[in-house]
């Protein structure tokens, strides 16, 4: 019921400006992390040209139509299956034990700035700290600035370490 609520919310608002030609019937989507949870789909897909702008087309198959739903970065909140973290970045799932859910760092990955590290760049140390829920992120040597502009500059170097 809370994720009905929370989705609701989250995309509510773009539906209800869509123009009426938009409006399909509802449908219940399965999420997919872990619990049978099902919620009402707002908007079928087939593609993501078929989502209002800021959504992408998630579980379409062949011959089952899809929904619109956000595709969210790591720590981004929100999300209702895992999919939706893992369009963003493959490493992440959907923790669905905090409210409201949010997007995480697959084990064995540690974030920061927004992505998910294999490894902690060499401007970070190379031991992430953990915290008692899990959750793992790399820490910086550097200022942040210092790091970003290294990053932005070794970006394509660096690509494959995170997503
Ligand atoms: C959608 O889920 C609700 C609540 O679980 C259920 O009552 C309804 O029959 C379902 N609708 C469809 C089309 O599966
Ligand atoms: C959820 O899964 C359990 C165990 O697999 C099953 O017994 C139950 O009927 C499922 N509930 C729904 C709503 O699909
Ligand atoms: C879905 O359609 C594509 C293109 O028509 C086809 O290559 C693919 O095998 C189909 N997949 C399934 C599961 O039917
Ligand atoms: C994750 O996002 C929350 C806001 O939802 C923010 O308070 C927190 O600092 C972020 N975590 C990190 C490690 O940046």
């Amino acid at each position: 019921m809370f994720l009905l609520v929370l989705y609701c919310f989250v995309i509510g608002n773009v539906i209800a400006t869509q123009p009426w030609y938009h409006t399909r019937e509802v449908r219940n989507v399965s999420t997919n992390s872990g619990n049978n949870v099902t919620l009402k789909c707002e908007k079928e897909c087939s593609t993501t040209m078929d989502c209002p702008t800021g959504l992408s087309c998630f579980q379409a198959t062949n011959d089952s139509e899809g929904c619109c739903l956000r595709a969210l970065k790591p720590n981004e909140t929100g999300c209702v299956m895992d999919d939706q973290c893992k369009r963003a970045c493959e490493s992440t799932h959907c923790d669905q034990s905090q409210s409201p859910p949010r997007c995480l760092c697959d084990i064995g990955s540690h974030f920061l700035f927004n992505k998910c590290w294999k490894k902690c760049p060499d401007f970070a140390h190379s031991e992430p700290s953990v915290d008692s829920t899990g959750f793992s992120q790399c820490v910086l040597k550097v200022d942040s600035k210092t790091a970003l502009n290294y990053m932005r500059r070794f970006r394509r170097q660096m690509r494959s370490n995170f997503c």
